[in-house]
């Protein structure tokens, strides 16, 4: 039931900005962070991370725009760790789009774009964070970012209280 996450707090959140905000919720909730870098990605890079998948899922043109937008600048690349993390994360950073984001969520204080505004001006949806989408992907995301040596194992002094 212990998971290992990954979550990237993209261009958008860098310049705003918001690291230390983001950073603070997941520690807040108890979870554990166990690999954190900064990084600039190239396209290349980019189209690994976001693969065919999001083709299938958003269409060519998003996984397009997507990829411009997490090269505008450098990202926060980390690992957290915690009970169910994966979904957890999910919910403490809220849905995809902003406008639908409840409030209390990394997406619904700091952002309120809507699928509709962003597709009329042709932009990708700029939504601050990025959280793996389930098992498969955390595992297949944590690999492409990060060396198992850059991975730690510890112990933080609240973990009896929240686990
Ligand atoms: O990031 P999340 O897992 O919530 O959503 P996704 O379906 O995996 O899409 C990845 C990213 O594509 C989103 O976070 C948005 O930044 C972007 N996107 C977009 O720009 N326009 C859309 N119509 C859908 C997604
Ligand atoms: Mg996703």
């Amino acid at each position: 039931m212990i998971e290992k996450t990954f979550i990237a707090i993209k261009p958008d959140g860098v310049q705003r900005a918001l690291i230390g905000e983001v950073i603070k919720r997941f520690e807040n909730a108890g979870l554990k962070l166990i690999g954190i870098k900064m990084q600039w990605l190239d396209k290349d890079f980019a189209l690994k991370h976001y693969t065919e998948d999001i083709s299938k899922r958003r269409g060519e043109k998003v996984r397009e725009m997507l990829v411009n937008y997490i090269v505008e600048g450098p990202v926060i690349a980390m690992v957290w760790e915690g009970i169910h993390a994966i979904e957890i994360v999910r919910k403490i950073i809220g849905d995809t789009e902003p406008k639908g984001a409840a409030p209390g969520t990394i997406r619904g204080d700091f952002c309120h774009v809507s699928y509709d505004y962003a597709d009329k001006k042709g932009k990708a949806i700029r939504n601050i964070i990025h959280a793996s989408g389930n098992k498969q992907d955390a595992e297949y995301e944590i690999k492409l970012w990060f060396k198992d040596k850059e991975l730690h194992s510890y112990e933080v002094s609240h973990e009896k209280y929240v686990k």
